[in-house]
């Protein structure tokens, strides 16, 4: 019988961004938006959660070894993220609101191909400690 053990690895970066719905008026977008619709950008301290899932290698026991996990995130994730504002300085959110849930999509985009197919891949933000997404649903 396979077992399956998820793996979690926790990674964090700080970005700025804004929401904005270039087809909307101000009036529109600061009505939907609110103070995230600022037009000088805000901070946010995201938490990234990597979820993996697989049978562990009979060999190692390990499902991923965490360390070639850490990296890969590290170099495909945070580096492109960290410390940028997402709107101006990411091709990813050029015309793509910067939102939680459009991050956790993207950030999922760019492991899904890293990571071998035959572990199943979820990605969860959280733009606050109280505010967080979660892809696939
Ligand atoms: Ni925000």
């Amino acid at each position: 019988m396979e077992r399956k053990v998820a793996v979690f690895r926790r990674e964090h970066f700080n970005a700025a961004h804004r929401l904005n719905n270039p087809g909307w008026d101000d009036a529109t977008n600061s009505k939907v938006f609110g103070k995230c619709n600022l037009p000088h950008y805000h901070g946010h301290n995201y938490e990234l959660i990597v979820k993996l899932t697989g049978v562990p290698d009979p060999e190692t026991g390990y499902v991923m070894d965490m360390k070639v996990l850490s990296d890969l995130v590290r170099e495909k994730v945070i580096e492109k993220f960290d410390h940028r504002n997402l709107n101006l300085d990411t091709a990813e959110f050029k015309d793509l609101n910067p939102t939680a849930e459009n991050i956790a999509i993207v950030i999922y985009d760019i492991l899904r191909p890293a990571i071998d197919s035959k572990f199943d891949l979820k990605v969860t933000l959280y733009e606050t400690p109280r505010n967080f997404v979660e892809y696939p649903a």
